[in-house]
């Protein structure tokens, strides 16, 4: 499928991203956490203090079976610890390109500071909290990651242009590659 997954840390600016790209593509947005949340009626933070952690992560899993059965080309916004569960990076492969918008933990404390809305950063040392699970994080979204586009530094325009860019790019890649294709089939007679 053709989707473009939006994937890395809270913060990163995958929803404001998303929101941007669609209206520039015209594409409909989607946001695991938004659709969670409208499933089960209640907020993330109380999903998570009533049902737990790993129930969300069952959730999160759940709702990218969902997208995969829908046939239009959409963007989706991810939460921060999607791409942690394995069995999620067929998943993601399989709805599209995945693009892993990448930020430093103090980019992240600095956007993040003084949040309420994030049930894992609500603890004593939240910077502390954030440098330990993007080392853990780094290399999974890497992994998981067709694209990968440094935030750091940059205001939403340029990520989007910059986005924008290496989309376009990446069809162009794929267009060579069909035409290609179609020649050598030509060629031998098929
Ligand atoms: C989480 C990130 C959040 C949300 C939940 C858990 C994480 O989404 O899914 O609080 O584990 O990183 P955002 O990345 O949109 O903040």
């Amino acid at each position: 499928m053709n989707n473009i997954i939006l994937i890395g840390f809270m913060g990163c600016g995958k929803s404001t991203v998303g929101f941007r790209l669609s209206y520039r593509l015209r594409r409909v947005l989607e946001d695991t956490d938004k659709l969670i949340e409208r499933k089960e009626g209640r907020s993330i933070r109380d999903i998570f203090a009533l049902k737990g952690e790993d129930a969300f992560r069952r959730m999160e899993t759940a709702c990218l079976r969902e997208l995969l059965l829908s046939q239009e080309e959409k963007i989706i916004a991810t939460g921060g610890g999607l791409p942690m569960r394995q069995e999620n990076h067929a998943l993601l492969k399989e709805l599209g390109t995945v693009v892993y918008l990448r930020i430093s933990a103090k980019s992240v404390w600095e956007r993040l500071k003084g949040d309420t809305s994030r049930p894992l950063l609500q603890c004593a040392e939240p910077l502390a909290r954030i440098e330990e699970l993007l080392e853990k994080r780094a290399p999974v979204y890497e992994a998981a990651a067709d694209m990968i586009l440094d935030v750091d530094g940059k205001d939403m325009e340029q990520v989007l242009t910059e986005l924008l860019d290496r989309i376009a790019e990446r069809e162009g890649e794929k267009d060579s590659f069909m035409k290609d294709g179609r020649h050598e089939n030509e060629n031998s007679g098929y």
